[in-house]
């Protein structure tokens, strides 16, 4: 049976995906593709894909014209709106005239496994698809609809807050958290507004209310200059440096021979397909390491990078995510 499928990613990472895909799924074959957004047929029927690259997958139920509408799943089913490249509030008109005309629920009423119908917007035309509701799958961009508080130094904000979600990571106040490429601070200011200490290691400046946080202490110097011993224990280890991932990942390796977080939380720049296609020996260097969950993903406020994380087993079972 020939089906269709979905799969929506950041504007520009369609290559990404697409090569993710003939990876992980080696009978999908491409078949529509615009800025954001890919079609696959599959010769097997229905299939339900996700990937790093992945934001949101379905099955395809074709462009918006009444013979697709007469497919789409009788009620209650959700409804998600997503316009790859378009800020989530720039379709809230468009969402309340859809609930309104397919007459969707919302979907905290629904349980698991409930229908959402998708709606991915784009320039030309709207494609509806199909999906089973996943109460986990916390960052739909068609359901999550983060905003950066004004106060915020910096979208690095908005990076830490999407991967805390993602990971369901135990982070708690009290906790303290070391961050390489700290400047100027806007993951720094999530966790201290979360009530952890931090610790920063970044050459560059801090934002004034970062820096004169009292829970906030910085190391003015690049990590290649720190000997692990100088830095303070951590639950957390961030990085964001902007540096190639190997080198990432070898002064992360270094630190993770003294320092016994609960977890880390990498992002990686992406510059070429290469990177892309290192995530998963990446993702061995940390299993290795003794994080039982590990897992890659390109956050919807990444640009050329993806996150690559680490959760201990005790951070794993407290998380509640991973069973
Ligand atoms: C994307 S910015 C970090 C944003 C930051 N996480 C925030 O929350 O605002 C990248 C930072 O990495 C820093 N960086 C680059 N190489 C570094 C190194 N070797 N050691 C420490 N920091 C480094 C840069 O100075 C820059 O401030």
């Amino acid at each position: 049976m020939t089906d269709f499928l979905y799969a929506t990613c950041l504007v520009g990472a369609e290559k990404l995906l697409k090569a993710e895909m003939a990876r992980r799924y080696p009978d999908l074959r491409p078949a529509f593709m615009r800025p954001g957004f890919v079609t696959f047929k599959s010769e097997r029927g229905p299939l339900r894909v996700s990937g790093t690259f992945v934001q949101s997958a379905g099955q395809s139920l074709g462009k918006d014209e009444p013979a697709t509408r007469a497919k789409l799943p009788k009620p209650p089913f959700g409804l998600a709106v997503y316009g790859p490249g378009l800020e989530p509030q720039e379709l809230d008109p468009l969402r309340e005239t859809l609930t309104a005309e397919l007459g969707s629920t919302p979907l905290p009423e629904l349980g698991p496994g409930a229908q959402v119908v998708d709606v991915v917007v784009l320039p030309e035309q709207h494609f509806f698809g199909v999906h089973d509701h996943d109460p986990q799958d916390a960052l739909h961009p068609g359901v999550y609809r983060p905003e950066l508080p004004p106060e915020a130094p910096s979208r690095a904000w908005l990076k830490l807050e999407e991967a805390l979600r993602l990971s369901g990571a135990p982070v708690k106040a009290g906790q303290r958290a070391l961050e390489l490429g700290s400047a100027p601070g806007g993951a720094a200011w999530a966790l201290l507004s979360r009530g952890l200490s931090v610790t920063g290691v970044d050459p560059a400046q801090m934002d004034e209310r970062v820096a004169r946080h009292p829970k906030y202490r910085h190391l003015s110097r690049s990590i290649a200059l720190l000997e692990p011993r100088e830095l303070p224990a951590a639950d957390w280890i961030l990085s964001d440096m902007n540096v190639a991932p190997e080198q990432t990942l070898q002064h992360v390796l270094r630190l993770l021979e003294t320092l016994r977080p609960q977890g880390v939380f990498l992002t990686l720049k992406l510059k070429d397909e290469r990177a892309a296609r290192m995530l998963s020996a990446d993702a061995n260097d940390l299993a290795a390491r003794g994080f039982e969950v590990v897992g890659t993903r390109q956050l919807p406020s990444h640009r050329q990078e993806v996150l690559l994380y680490g959760l201990t087993a005790a951070a794993a079972a407290a998380s509640g995510l991973h069973r």
